[in-house]
């Protein structure tokens, strides 16, 4: 994995360390629109939605200048269906190249074109979803060609030689299984790669998690074998101690002690603060102090793994040692 640049990685920590000790986020998730391409089996979004509400692009300055975060992802929905995708970079990025800015999308309208004007624009990690390693990725995202597509457009960006695409990749009880093939595509295209994984609170659905000692036996085989893998090159994204706490979060069915509201946030479409992606207490921007009072202080919720959750729950002085060890010129190297 690409790493950031020293000066660049000074500045990150700086400002993360301002926000550490001002209680404001490490990290913010825009989700710019709520409308998908996919409509997948484990995921509340899916097709088209009420966009007329979105926030526009200059909108995404108010929110940057208040919250001041050193690391933004752009999520959704699906974050490319926003034709002014690049328009809401601009307004998210300063000149000093803050904050490192990361795009989680499906890549279903990504082309090699569209890879070039997004990354002259400023993202610095694509996270690219892959739940499967063939054509069941069509069927679980219900959306036929989608695998096709990827095999032939990820190989083609990355042969750009940026080093910024990452395959995200999230555990549930279909892809059990497939976690070291999915890492195997991931060398195949010259890609990097992160696992999260999948919580039952966003769908409600609890059949896609881990719930038989055979499919924790799955995951756990499938783990042994990335963590063989691993190289200098971090190209397996997530730190062995994360994917450590991914596999206790499947056999003790939660992980505890979540930040969500504190440490990271969502800006919804339509510029409301959320805690995560999955609790829809909603805030204006102005009362983001009431959200970590009324919800961070008293959240017991342990729900989900997602990477967000298991980069920010570490306290500081972990943080920033486990990223300067091993990535100085510092590496962010997770996203939800
Ligand atoms: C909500 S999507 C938004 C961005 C984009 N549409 C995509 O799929 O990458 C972001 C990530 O959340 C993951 N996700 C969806 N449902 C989930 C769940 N129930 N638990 C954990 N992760 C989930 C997806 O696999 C995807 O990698
Ligand atoms: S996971 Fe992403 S692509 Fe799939 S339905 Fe949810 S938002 Fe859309
Ligand atoms: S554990 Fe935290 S981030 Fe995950 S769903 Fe619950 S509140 Fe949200």
């Amino acid at each position: 994995m690409r790493k950031v640049p020293l000066v660049e990685s000074i500045r990150i920590i700086g400002r993360g360390s301002l926000n550490w000790i001002a209680k404001r986020p490490i990290v913010v998730s825009f989700e710019v629109t709520d409308s998908c391409t996919c409509y997948c089996r484990h995921c509340d979004h899916g097709g088209p939605k009420d966009d007329s509400a979105n926030l526009k692009p200059g909108d995404y300055r108010r929110y940057m200048d208040a919250l001041r975060p050193c690391v933004v992802q752009i999520s959704g929905g699906e974050p490319m269906m926003r034709d002014d995708l690049v328009e809401i970079l601009r307004n998210i990025k300063a000149g000093d190249g803050l904050p490192y800015t990361i795009l989680v999308s499906n890549w279903s309208l990504m082309t090699e074109e569209r890879y070039l004007e997004l990354h002259d624009a400023g993202v610095d990690q694509f996270s690219v979803s892959l739940d499967f390693p063939d054509e069941r990725h069509d069927d679980f995202r219900v959306h036929p060609g989608l695998f096709r597509h990827l095999s032939k457009v990820i190989p083609r960006a990355a042969h750009f030689g940026y080093d910024d695409i990452v395959l995200n990749s999230c555990i549930t009880s279909a892809n059990a299984g497939e976690i070291a093939a999915i890492a195997g595509k991931a060398r195949e295209w010259g890609v990097n790669l992160c696992y999260s994984a999948y919580s039952p609170r966003r769908t409600g659905c609890r059949d896609y998690f881990l719930n038989t000692p055979e499919q924790l036996a799955l995951m756990n085989s499938g783990l042994d074998r990335v963590e063989a893998m691993r190289d200098k090159t971090n190209w397996i994204v997530n730190s062995r101690s994360t994917l450590d706490a991914t596999r206790r979060y499947f056999e003790c069915g939660g992980t505890p002690g979540c930040k969500a509201g504190l440490r990271f946030l969502v800006v919804r479409s339509d510029g409301m603060l959320q805690p995560c992606s999955m609790q829809f207490h909603q805030y204006p921007l102005e009362a983001r102090n009431q959200m970590v009072q009324e919800f961070t202080a008293n959240n017991t919720c342990d729900q989900c793994y997602v990477s967000i959750r298991s980069y920010l729950d570490k306290s500081f002085p972990q943080l920033v040692g486990e990223n300067v060890a091993e990535f100085l010129s510092l590496s962010v190297r997770e996203q939800a």
